[in-house]
């Protein structure tokens, strides 16, 4: 249990109206926690939200020894605040951490800490449909030092960002750019592990997507190139001649929340599912046999995100009718439906703050 010490703002900033976008606004307060070698983690506080100051020799600008999460605050129709699966993101962070050689946080720390944040900034939850305060909990290499080591000193801070849909065209289904020349990450490298450097590696080719009108990328498997991974923000799902198909995890695509409920609804609903290797080749037969019935990525900040047209070379693929399907449209529905507390919440997946 942590020992939590809360400094609040005597200057709250005024709440947004309108259109929130996604990750542009920031709440009245963070929460931060330090970690020295030898100590472990200490002095956890939540103080308002401000400026870092480090050194510019800190490890985190040179190494990329850092990580971070994404998880959601939502306003629930009747008035109390929940969050959806923390314990996961407590869990995926160890697994990030094991592998980046960050220092774990004992996981009833993490869901405390992220609990105590939200409770502080309730007001800033949004409320309009389809809105929800995004959490980005993250850790950094401080240790001032230009060797290449693991570094003695972290900091594990929690911002809050009052957020609307990550794509601006909302449940509209976006086009997804297959990516055949880049790759992002391998097995045995860090693609499963939720790490900046991921990211980085992704912007170059989502700059010639972007430039050819698409949302995202979406990753093939980088020693054959071949076998589909998963998308820049979500992991992706088909469905092929009624059955529910998704690239199994095989360490380089990211163990998705979202992903992993979106399979426990469908085995629920009867719905055969299949986690396995999918080539490009079996989409491109499918959709012209007309069995690609639907595809959508899902994730914490795109929720479910249906898909409406899939590039690879030079074929492009368009899936349905330019709306979203209705496996989509049920998940959606669903999936939001259990986070706002309109829904029996079967799996025991909300919690409150
Ligand atoms: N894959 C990538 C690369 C992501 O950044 C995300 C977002 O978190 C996901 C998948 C979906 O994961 P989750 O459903 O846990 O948000
Ligand atoms: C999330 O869905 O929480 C993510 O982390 C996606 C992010 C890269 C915007």
């Amino acid at each position: 249990m942590l020992d939590i010490k809360i400094t609040k703002t005597t200057a709250p900033k005024e709440k947004p109206k309108g259109n929130l976008g996604f990750g542009r606004i920031f709440t009245d307060h963070m929460f931060v926690m330090d970690y020295t070698q030898g100590v472990g983690w200490h002095d956890p506080r939540i103080v308002p939200y401000q400026d870092l100051t480090l050194s510019p020799a800190a490890m985190v600008f040179h190494y990329g020894q850092e990580m971070f999460e994404g998880l959601k605050a939502y306003k629930g129709d009747d008035g109390a605040n929940y969050l959806f699966r923390p314990d996961m993101n407590a869990k995926r962070t160890n697994d990030t951490n094991d592998r980046l050689c960050i220092p774990r946080v004992p996981e009833e720390d993490y869901v405390q800490a992220v609990k105590a944040i939200v409770s502080v900034d309730q007001d800033w939850i949004p409320t309009a449909p389809g809105t929800s305060l995004y959490i980005r909990p993250f850790i950094i290499a401080t240790e001032p030092f230009l060797g290449v080591d693991v570094s003695q000193t972290f900091q594990f801070i929690i911002i809050l960002s009052p957020s609307g849909a990550y794509y601006e065209s909302g449940l509209e289904p976006v086009g997804i750019w297959i990516e055949d020349d880049y790759v992002r990450a391998v097995r045995g490298g860090m693609g499963f592990a939720k790490t900046g450097g991921n990211y980085a590696a992704s912007l170059a080719a989502q700059v010639k997507a972007h430039d050819d009108g698409y949302s995202q990328v979406l990753w093939l498997d980088g020693v054959e190139r071949k076998y589909i991974e998963e998308v820049g923000a979500m992991n992706i799902f088909f469905k092929i001649d009624g059955k529910v198909v998704t690239p199994m995890l095989n360490g380089s695509i990211l163990p998705g929340i979202t992903r992993n409920s979106v399979l426990q609804l469908c085995r629920d609903w009867g719905l055969p599912t299949e986690e396995r290797k999918i080539s490009v080749e079996e989409l491109i037969q499918a959709q012209k046999e007309g069995k690609l019935e639907e595809v959508f990525g899902t994730g914490t900040a795109a929720v479910i995100s249906p898909v409406g047209k899939l590039r690879y070379k030079d074929d492009v693929m368009v899936i349905g009718n330019g709306e979203i399907g209705p496996l989509s449209q049920k998940l959606y529905d669903t999936v939001t439906g259990i986070q706002l507390g309109r829904l029996e919440d079967k799996f025991g997946w909300r919690v409150r703050v």
